[in-house]
């Protein structure tokens, strides 16, 4: 095979150098389009067919329903590892050892105190503000309290930054449903695991002992491992575009947070709980919610259907299925929303639209029954989304800036109107 792409524009050839990816994924470069050519670019919009940049992170194949992590499988990862491990893993390249793990965790609770003033920020929302616009807003004020930049030459002040983020995001994540359920701000307690203590941060009642559900634990675990990355989808590019810029980590993380927040991203996750709401409460009409989801006049969309990179299974989808109905029985909860997923799910699998467009079901289709059986309410859903992404951001950030990556600044073809003379008002 060649290793040069060859384009014609006008009569003329111009050759690109081809790049070859560790799994043979092949790309164009075509860094000196524009120079070469006096001017030419492409165009792409959502970047179906874009890629921005190179990354040793993530690794997912759509058509085989393949998703790696530092090239380990999700399934072994979702099985066999703990969520402060995988963080480890996204961010730093490999699995710590026991000693790296212990002292990353320690690293972590020394940091897990926030400065009391960002409570009086929190008081200032109303109670009814939707926790993702409280968690980014939050995410930003942390910068009021903490060094606003990180010198990204030195290994030690980013691990210090990376440290004190996944530390201090967990307080802010309980705090802001507390807020919303007026409960009192507490912290948690160190001598909990990362994922113990961010159960106990969210649930603990003042006046009575906050007791662990190993069954809850395990669950909540498994879905955090499960949504920590997924390469350059839309609030992990945020996230990076941002950072691009040199803003600081908290800014950046705090804008992947408002990407993540959109119903066609990570805000799919209350949306499908809502939908299945929704045809509960129609008489489980699941047929006439097909019809509108194939209705190109109506806007409706079968929430937790689709995927842009996904044209088989989404592996994680096919963990969380199967871990909802574990999770339901383990806790002795009957949830009439997991048999009418089930029932849209056979239905769209066997429908010749859903078929032809390689719509399956996508990780947030039976997240939400999980997280409610967790008794977590679902406005939260998409801020558990944010938690459990935390780790990649961090991790695309870094690499973002070790590889010193340039300003992310896309190019446009421009449709306006063409030069024209100003009029004045009295004129117009
Ligand atoms: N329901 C009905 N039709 C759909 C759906 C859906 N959920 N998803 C895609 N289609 C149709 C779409 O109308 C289009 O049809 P046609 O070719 O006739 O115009 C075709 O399938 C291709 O869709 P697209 O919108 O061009 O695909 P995309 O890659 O731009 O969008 C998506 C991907 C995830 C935004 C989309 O599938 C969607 O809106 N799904 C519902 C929202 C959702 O579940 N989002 C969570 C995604 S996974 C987690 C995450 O990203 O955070």
């Amino acid at each position: 095979m060649s290793d040069k792409a060859r384009l014609e524009i006008n009569g003329k050839f111009y050759e690109f150098p081809l790049v070859k990816g560790t799994e043979n994924e092949i790309g164009i470069d075509i860094k000196t389009l524009r120079s070469a050519t006096g001017g030419v670019i492409t165009l792409d919009p959502g970047y179906k067919n874009t890629g921005s940049c190179e990354s040793g992170i993530t690794f997912l194949d759509g058509e085989k329903g393949i998703l790696r992590y530092r090239g380990y499988d999700i399934e072994e990862l979702a099985d066999k590892a703990d969520f402060l491990e995988v963080a480890y893993l996204l961010i730093f390249g490999e699995l710590p050892d026991a000693e790296t793990l212990e002292k990353f965790h320690s690293d972590i609770k020394n940091e897990s105190l926030v400065d009391e003033e960002l409570k009086k920020i929190i008081d200032a929302f109303p109670k009814s503000a939707h926790p993702m616009g409280v968690l980014a807003s939050l995410t930003s004020a942390l910068t009021a309290f903490n060094p606003s930049s990180v010198n990204v030459d030195s290994e030690e002040a980013m691990y210090n930054a990376i440290v004190r983020i996944l530390a201090k995001i967990p307080v802010l994540v309980a705090w802001t449903m507390r807020k919303r359920q007026g409960l009192p701000f507490v912290y948690g307690d160190n001598s909990l695991g990362y994922v113990e203590n961010i159960l106990k941060m969210m649930f603990q009642k003042p006046n009575e002992e906050y007791v662990q559900n190993p069954i809850v634990l395990d669950a909540l675990d498994k879905l955090l491992i499960l949504h920590a990355d997924h390469e350059q989808n839309c609030s992990t590019s945020t996230v990076r575009i941002t950072g691009s810029s040199h803003a600081g980590l908290f800014v950046s993380l705090s804008a992947g947070i408002s990407a993540l927040w959109g119903p066609l991203h990570g805000g799919a996750n209350q949306a499908v709980i809502e939908m299945l709401e929704n045809i509960k409460e129609d008489d489980g009409d699941t047929k006439k919610y097909m019809a509108k989801a194939k209705d190109k006049n109506d806007p409706f969309r079968l929430m937790g259907f689709g995927h842009r990179v996904y044209k088989n299974f989404d592996p994680r989808a096919k963990i969380i299925k199967k871990s909802a109905d574990e999770v339901l029985a383990d806790l002795g909860v009957e949830d009439p929303v997991l048999e009418i997923a089930k029932g849209l799910e056979k239905e769209a699998l066997e429908d010749p639209y859903f078929v032809d467009r390689k719509l399956y079901p996508n990780v947030d289709f039976y997240s939400g029954i999980i997280y409610r059986a967790l008794g977590i309410p679902t406005e939260m859903f998409t801020v558990m989304f944010s938690l459990g992404r935390l780790p990649g951001w961090i991790a695309q950030w870094r690499e973002m800036r070790l590889r010193k990556e340039p300003i992310g600044r896309p190019r446009q073809i421009y449709i306006g109107k063409t030069h024209r003379p100003f009029i004045p008002i009295e004129k117009r």
